[in-house]
């Protein structure tokens, strides 16, 4: 069932050009407070689901700012390392809880937390000094429209929700 969520929101992400305006303004961000120096940037996208957000915003990045770039993606769902990790070769991927995770101090560049839960401290603690935190929080807009068809549908058939 799980597995199936996840396919799905892969497909989303992958086939429409949704979130592509967001990965690419994402991209910037880094750019824009990332050491120009560092010859690779660590990124750590923390609750990655099915990791299409952190294969694309590497692909970005590491086309248009850095020469390379290490992704690594962790999630607490096994089924969303699963599918990360099938579609997604050239990244690294870890079932693990954002609020303890194993990896040691000051490692990342870049923390990503997008749409998922948050814990500070461990941010804190696996941030280098010079990195930085991009969370993507949804607004009360997000996904209105779809919302909005599927209420529409659901209403036209006479379902009660
Ligand atoms: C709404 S989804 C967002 C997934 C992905 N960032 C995206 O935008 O497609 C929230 C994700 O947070 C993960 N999650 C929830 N609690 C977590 C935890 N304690 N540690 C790691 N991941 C967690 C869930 O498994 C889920 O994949």
């Amino acid at each position: 069932m799980l597995e199936r969520f996840f396919e799905a929101r892969r497909k989303i992400i992958t086939e429409s050009a949704f979130f592509e305006p967001l990965s690419h303004s994402i991209a910037k961000v880094i750019y824009n407070h990332v050491a120009k120096t560092n010859e690779t940037i660590f990124m750590l996208d923390m609750g990655c689901g099915e990791g299409s957000h952190l294969s694309n915003i590497c692909e970005i990045v590491s086309s248009n700012y850095y020469d390379s770039v290490v992704g690594v993606g962790i999630d607490i769902s096994k089924e969303g390392i699963t599918e990360a990790s099938k579609n997604y070769t050239e990244r690294i991927w870890t079932v693990a809880d954002l609020a303890n995770t194993p990896f040691k101090n000051q490692q990342f560049d870049v923390i990503l937390n997008i749409l998922s839960p948050s814990n500070y401290s461990e941010f804190n603690r696996l941030l280098k000094a010079d990195g930085v935190v991009i969370k993507i929080v949804p607004q009360s807009d997000y996904l209105k429209e779809l919302r909005e068809h599927l209420l529409n549908n659901l209403t036209n058939k006479n379902i009660l929700i």
